[in-house]
């Protein structure tokens, strides 16, 4: 995820681009950069005499902003880039606007190319030269490749060729006046005004200055002038598309229309979790080489070790049923604020997994620098490139759930559970303890956990009218067992930090041991019960709180006409494998915390007492 701006009018579009970076700084910013036709304006007709500028930038924007007041540049056409990392540390050389060996092309990308190592092989056999360590820089050099005369044609050459998402913008010394944009999955729009055109990923980033716009679609490109824009289908044919106006204003425009963070977050889950496949999981084969683990090491792995800390706990204990269930490798997890105060024991062979979205999250920096004094190696996911705990780790993996505003995890949750059903695969793959057979029937079901969790997002209203008639009971109990469980967990968690009710997660089968004594008129008592090898257990427990007055509200695979009979209230998810029903079940969870926040009139982005990353110990 990152912030793209272009214009092309009449005006000098530097304070214009670096005004629209900011207005984007929600979507990421460790980095940005701007690039201009010098002198487009001026000497119209005459491309030989205009040049590229641009400035670069590491960290806010208003370092941007500060380098670009100093620096004595203009013109009427230009690109904004405010930098998300997914491919190369956040410096300088790897923001973006990119270019190509003449310096002639300049390209702003949000996204993933999924297929950049071999493209870039093959353009650096070419003699291209490449400066930094970004997926993005293969496209100006593509472009290059392609160009023959004409940008749009170049770009929609590009498009066939390059795997994953993007937005992409490129400017032209040879084309002044005009932006070339095309879309594959990242998103892309037209803000349309008299004699100026701009293209953002986002509204907020224009809407001072227009309030029209138009989308651009999947493999769609875009040519755009001060005053024509032309959008052109995959085959390249030009299509005709009617602008949209709209009312929001810069607050509502940043969370794209929901009223808060979190919503918009919950939102954005098919994405964040489809991003995170990307390049690991390419026509149905499994690709872990950012692991840095020989084949022969994950042979040898004896046993993994992975520690975190809140929501991202609850990953580790998926991960645990996972990689044990399917590669039959002993999983010891820990909270990352106990680990480094109980002497623990690292061998050869053991691999050291630490979960953190933030990457800063001090209990888990601490437990990481203690587990490498003991000659561990580690691994770090998570959601931040370039965070502390990417840096001190010895390989990363990325969430590409781009960055989470709201302080409660919602989509870097869903994205790292992802990560673990795919490193739990590949483990099992590369130790041979799961059959090719089985391993492409979880691959073909993963492959369709989006649009599921679309599936689930699209009932959202019917969450809202459980939430509606529960919101005022005083104690919460949310049950599972096996893989349902660390969805009880995460979702009482959700519930505590966001409406400030008692709620506690347990295993179905424990209530019996202390907690049914809870259980009365006031409380709710949540059932995440898909249909798997528990059901009818967790079953005889949802009939054990209902006998005690409990109000049930269950959580069923569609088509369980069941659990209806003792349930007050039940939410359908679709059905899939049961390893998988914890990235499923966890939405309407999200949801229903969110719901009764609001009812209680609660800041759900910004919770009392809480921070996004815990920096103190
Ligand atoms: C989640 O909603 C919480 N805000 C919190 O528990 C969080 O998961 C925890 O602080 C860990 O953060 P991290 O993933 O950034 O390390
Ligand atoms: N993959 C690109 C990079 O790492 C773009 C990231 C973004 O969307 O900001 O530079």
């Amino acid at each position: 995820m990152c912030g793209i701006v272009a214009y092309v009018g009449n005006r000098n579009c530097k304070n214009i681009l670096i005004n629209g970076l900011k207005r984007l700084e929600y979507r990421g910013y460790d980095s940005a950069g701007i690039a201009l036709l010098q002198g487009a304006d001026r000497k119209a007709g005459s491309p030989t005499n205009i040049e590229i500028s641009i400035i670069k930038e590491e960290g806010k924007i208003r370092a941007l902003e500060r380098e670009a007041k100093e620096l004595k540049i203009d013109g009427n056409c230009g690109i904004g880039h405010t930098r998300w990392a997914t491919h190369g540390e956040p410096t300088q050389t790897n923001a973006h606007p990119h270019l190509d060996c003449s310096g002639r092309i300049a390209v702003v990308h949000n996204g993933i190319i999924e297929n950049y190592a071999e493209l870039r092989e093959e353009l650096k056999k070419e003699g291209h030269k490449f400066i930094s360590e970004t997926d993005t820089e293969v496209l100006p050099h593509l472009l290059e490749k392609y160009y023959n005369g004409d940008l749009l044609f170049a770009m929609q050459k590009v498009l066939k060729k390059i795997k994953g998402s993007g937005a992409i913008v490129a400017i032209s010394a040879e084309h002044p006046g005009e932006l070339i944009g095309a879309r594959i999955a990242s998103p892309l729009i037209v803000g349309i005004s008299k004699n100026e055109n701009f293209l953002a990923s986002d509204m907020p980033a224009v809407l001072e200055h227009t309030r029209n716009f138009v989308v651009i679609n999947d493999f769609e490109t875009v040519r755009i002038t001060k005053d024509k824009v032309e959008i052109f289908g995959k085959e390249g044919k030009l299509i005709e598309r009617e602008s949209f106006k709209v009312n929001w204003n810069i607050a509502s425009a940043e969370k794209g229309g929901y009223e808060d963070f979190m919503l918009k977050e919950i939102f954005e889950q098919p994405y964040g979790v489809k991003e995170t496949m990307r390049g690991r999981l390419i026509d149905g084969k499994l690709n872990f080489d950012e692991l840095n683990l020989s084949i022969e090491q994950v042979k040898n792995l004896k046993k993994v070790h992975i520690i975190a800390c809140g929501t991202s706990y609850h990953t580790a204990l998926i991960g645990k049923q996972i990689i044990e269930k399917w590669a039959k490798i002993p999983v010891e997890i820990d909270f990352s604020s106990e680990y480094r105060y109980r002497d623990p024991i690292v061998e050869d062979n053991y691999l050291f997994v630490a979960i953190t979205q933030s990457g800063e999250t001090i209990d888990t920096l601490a437990a990481i620098r203690e587990a490498k004094l003991k000659g561990a190696k580690i691994v770090a996911i998570t959601n931040v490139v370039g965070s502390t705990v990417a840096r001190e780790s010895d390989s990363v993996i990325y969430t590409h759930a781009g960055p989470e505003i709201g302080v409660c995890a919602t989509k870097t949750f869903t994205a790292q559970i992802m990560v673990m059903y795919l490193m739990g695969l590949y483990f099992a793959r590369v130790k041979e303890h799961i059959s090719q057979s089985k391993c492409q029937k979880i691959i073909e079901e993963l492959e369709i956990i989006p649009n599921k969790i679309q599936n689930i997002l699209n009932k959202a209203d019917e969450i809202a009218r459980i939430a509606d008639a529960t919101y005022k009971f005083t104690c919460f109990l949310f049950i599972g067992r096996i893989y349902s469980l660390p969805a009880a967990l995460e979702g009482a968690l959700k519930l505590k930090e966001i409406s400030y009710i008692h709620a506690e997660g347990y295993p179905a089968g424990e209530m019996k041991h202390g907690p049914i004594a809870l259980t009365d008129t006031k409380t709710v008592v949540v059932g995440i019960m898909p249909i798997d090898s528990v059901y009818e257990k967790i079953l005889s427990n949802i009939q054990e709180v209902k006998a005690r007055k409990a109000a049930i509200f269950s959580i069923i695979t569609e088509g369980d006409e069941n659990t209806k009979k003792y349930a007050d209230y039940v939410f359908h998810i679709p059905k899939t494998i049961e390893e998988l029903y914890a990235i499923l079940t966890i939405v309407p969870l999200q949801l229903y915390s969110y719901y009764i926040a609001k009812h209680l009139g609660r800041n759900v982005d910004q919770p009392r007492n809480l921070a996004k990353s815990v920096t103190v110990e």
